[in-house]
């Protein structure tokens, strides 16, 4: 995820960009950073020009659950350790390898605060919020706003369980997803010019829609901290920026929110975000996608190949003339 404006600290069109050009970019970038530039611009997110590759993956209990054979993702599961070294995770730093700092992400106790027009404002704690709704596996297609996608097996159970637990009253139209802030273990939250803490935001419709998904596992195993552990939303519909990860809160509200990158980027990054390959990013095509793990580019498919399902959510939108550029952006 890149900002338009272009300032010191900005890594521009990194994902978006053929490989070969972007090690090309970053080795520039590592130059300045010994000169004494970026470093300075932004101390903490430049961290991960530094890190160590030494650092081991935590090892994660497994989670098994029975797979739902509605959705075939219709292509080869990425490899995992493919999958869970490639990441964004904004709040440890804006590097791909961000797996590595983010294994100091805490995930025991896990809480989850429901709160908003709802019937009662609880809170819960992982562990019994899967008991209530139990657990299943879906293979979802993952596709990034910067043009790479990935097929991955999440372990989670339909988004629509939790709304129902949260009882919505009439007056809630949308939900915010707000994601963990911890100073002590994420060094990118200093990194001041984003507006913490993350956030995104589904319509209740959407929410409902029985796609719509919060994984706690992956590869038959509890989510990786970088992977967003530990509970994160699956979206498969939307880019991915819409799939906030470790969620602490859960909030009903009437009003359409203003998420993160919307506030950071509004003319690039919008609330609905559907995937759409002929509207592209006002900086680079959204035709194709690499396959990570992969060398292939792959034609990029409406919705992500999810029109069936997710398709009449928009249709009255579509209908009534709403530019492309708001639904698919
Ligand atoms: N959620 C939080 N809290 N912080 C982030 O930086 N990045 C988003 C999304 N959710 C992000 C986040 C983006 S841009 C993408 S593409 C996906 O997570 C990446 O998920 P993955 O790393 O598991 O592939």
């Amino acid at each position: 995820m890149f900002v338009k404006r272009k300032r010191g600290w900005e890594i521009a069109e990194a994902g978006a960009t053929p490989e070969r050009l972007f090690f090309a970019r970053r080795a520039l970038i590592g130059g300045a950073v010994a000169a004494g530039g970026i470093a300075a611009a932004r101390p903490a997110a430049a961290g991960w020009l530094f890190a160590s590759p030494k650092v081991a993956m935590r090892k994660l209990a497994p989670m098994p659950a029975p797979l739902d054979k509605r959705y075939q993702p219709g292509r080869a599961l990425t490899p995992e350790q493919a999958a869970t070294t490639y990441n964004n995770f904004y709040e440890f730093n804006d590097s791909k390898d961000v797996w590595q700092q983010a294994q100091r992400l805490p995930v025991t106790p896990w809480n989850i605060v429901v709160d908003g027009l709802v019937a009662k404002p609880f809170t819960i704690g992982l562990e019994d919020l899967i008991k209530r709704v139990g657990l299943e596996e879906r293979l979802y297609r993952h596709r990034c706003v910067e043009a790479w996608a990935m097929t991955v097996p999440w372990t989670g159970f339909a988004l629509a369980r939790l709304v129902a637990l949260a009882q919505p009253t009439a007056a809630a139209k949308y939900i915010v997803f707000t994601s963990l802030e911890d100073r002590k273990v994420m060094p990118g939250l200093s990194a001041g010019f984003y507006p913490w803490p993350y956030t995104e935001g589904l319509t209740l419709a959407e929410a409902t829609n029985d796609l719509a998904f919060l994984a706690v596992g992956m590869y038959g195993h509890v989510l990786p901290p970088q992977d967003g552990a530990a509970i994160r939303l699956a979206v498969p519909w939307k880019y991915g920026f819409k799939s906030a990860k470790s969620i602490v809160r859960v909030t009903f509200t009437d009003r359409q929110p203003k998420t993160f990158w919307q506030q950071l980027q509004s003319s690039e990054y919008g609330f609905w975000a559907n995937v759409n390959p002929a509207v592209p990013h006002p900086r680079w095509s959204q035709a194709r996608e690499r396959l990570i793990g992969t060398t292939e580019m792959v034609p990029t498919q409406i919705y992500n190949g999810y029109g069936e399902f997710v398709a009449p959510l928009y249709a009255d939108m579509i209908k009534q003339g709403v530019r492309p550029t708001v639904l698919y952006r």
